[in-house]
C-alpha cells in the first residue's frame, strides 16, 4: 500500500515504518523533528519535514490509509503547557483528517494511549468499554483525538482503528527509545546500568500492590508494530473501533528493576522516592478484544523487551 505515517521519525513511528518497509509498502513520513530524529526514518521512506497542519500539502488521493503517530506525550510536560497538547494533539489530528477528507483517505491507525481511561476504578484489567476519565490533558487530548476519529467515522465514512497502547518498551529492526527528555521507567534504569546515571527513583513504595511498588503492563515495541499492520489490514471505511494493546499482564517497578538487573548482569542502584503526581497503582489491560478481532497475539517476555532494549541503548552508544 502507499501509505502516510506522521511521527514516523519518533520512537513507535519508527519501528513501525521499518516494518511496513519490510512488508512491502511505500512509506512518506511526515514528521516535524519536534522530538524526532532525522536518521530515525528508516532508509527507504521518503521524509517530508512539516507539522501536522500542513498536512494537505503531502496528502494526495493515490494514498491509501495514514497512520498517525505524530503528537506530545510527556504527561508532566501536558500539565504545564496544556496549549501545545490540544494544538499539536486535537488540532493537528483535526488538520490532518481535514487533508484526509479533501483527498478521499478513507483509513487511518491512531496511536491513541491508556492515559484516556486515567485512574481507574479497580485493579482488574481494564478494557475498552470501562469509563475514560483522563486526569491529564495529555490523556484529555488523547481521548479527543478518539472522539475526532469517531465522529468523521460517522459523517463521512472515514475507516478508523485506535489503538490504546499501555507501557511500550524495547527495539526492533534496528530502531528504539531515543528521547530528550527521557521519564520512562525501562530507558532510565538501563541509564543507569550502562553507568550513564548514579541510580534510578523508585516513585511510590506505598501502593497497595505485592510488593508496594506501581504495576504496569510492558509491551515490547514489536509486538506493538505487529498490531498497527493488523489494524490497518482490518480497518474499513466507515467504522471505528478502539483496541488496547498490552501483554494482559503486569509488573511492579521493583520486577522491572530486577529484570533490568538479570539481563544486562550489572548494578541498578535505585532509591526510594514519592509517588509521581497522578500515577495509577495499576495498570494493565484486557486485550481480547485486540486478539479476537484483529488476530493479535503478543509474545515477547520482560526479559526480552529489556534485552531489545538494551542492545539498542548500546548499540546507539558506540
Ligand atoms: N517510574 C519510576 N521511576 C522512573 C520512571 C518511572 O519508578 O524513573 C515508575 C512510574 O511511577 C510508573 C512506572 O514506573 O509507576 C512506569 O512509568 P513510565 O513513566 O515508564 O510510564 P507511565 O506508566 O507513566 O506512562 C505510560 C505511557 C504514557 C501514558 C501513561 C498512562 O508512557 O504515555 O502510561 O498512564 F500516558
Amino acid at each position: 500500500m502507499k501509505l502516510l505515517v506522521t511521527g514516523g521519525a519518533g520512537y513507535v513511528g519508527s519501528v513501525v515504518t521499518a516494518l511496513l518497509l519490510k512488508e512491502g509498502h511505500e512509506v512518506t513520513v511526515l514528521d516535524d523533528l519536534s522530538t524526532g530524529h532525522r536518521d530515525a526514518v528508516p532508509d527507504g521512506a521518503r521524509l517530508v519535514v512539516a507539522d501536522l497542519h500542513e498536512a494537505s500539502d503531502v496528502l494526495d488521493p493515490s494514498v491509501e490509509a495514514v497512520l498517525h503517530f505524530a503528537g506530545k506525550s510527556l504527561v508532566s510536560e501536558s500539565v504545564r503547557s496544556p496549549g501545545l497538547y490540544w494544538r499539536t494533539n486535537v488540532s493537528g489530528t483535526l488538520a490532518l483528517l481535514e487533508a484526509a477528507l479533501c483527498h478521499g483517505v478513507r483509513r487511518l491507525v491512531f496511536s491513541s494511549s491508556a492515559a484516556t481511561y486515567g485512574e481507574p476504578a479497580s485493579r482488574a484489567p481494564l478494557r475498552e468499554t470501562d469509563p475514560a476519565v483522563p486526569t491529564n490533558p495529555y490523556g484529555a487530548t488523547k481521548l479527543a483525538a478518539d472522539h475526532l476519529l469517531e465522529s468523521w467515522s460517522q459523517a463521512y465514512g472515514l475507516g478508523a482503528v485506535s489503538l490504546r497502547y499501555f507501557n511500550v518498551a524495547g527495539a526492533f529492526l534496528g530502531f528504539g527509545e531515543r528521547h530528550e527528555t527521557e521519564t520512562h521507567l525501562v530507558p532510565n534504569l538501563l541509564k543507569v546500568a550502562a553507568g550513564e546515571s548514579e541510580h534510578a527513583r523508585v516513585f511510590g513504595t506505598d501502593y497497595p500492590t505485592p510488593d508496594g511498588t506501581a504495576v504496569r503492563d510492558y509491551l515490547h515495541v514489536a509486538d506493538l508494530a505487529d498490531a498497527h499492520l493488523r489494524a490497518l489490514e482490518h480497518v474499513r471505511p466507515g467504522a471505528f473501533r478502539v483496541h488496547n494493546l498490552g501483554t494482559g499482564g503486569g509488573h511492579s517497578v521493583r520486577e522491572v528493576i530486577e529484570a533490568v538487573r538479570r539481563v544486562t548482569g550489572r548494578p541498578v542502584p535505585v532509591v526510594d522516592s514519592p509517588r509521581r503526581p497522578g500515577d495509577p497503582a495499576v495498570l494493565v489491560a484486557a486485550n481480547d478484544r485486540a486478539r479476537r478481532e484483529l488476530g493479535w497475539e503478543p509474545v515477547r517476555t520482560l526479559d526480552r523487551t529489556v534485552a531489545d532494549a538494551w542492545e539498542f541503548a548500546r548499540r546507539e552508544e558506540r
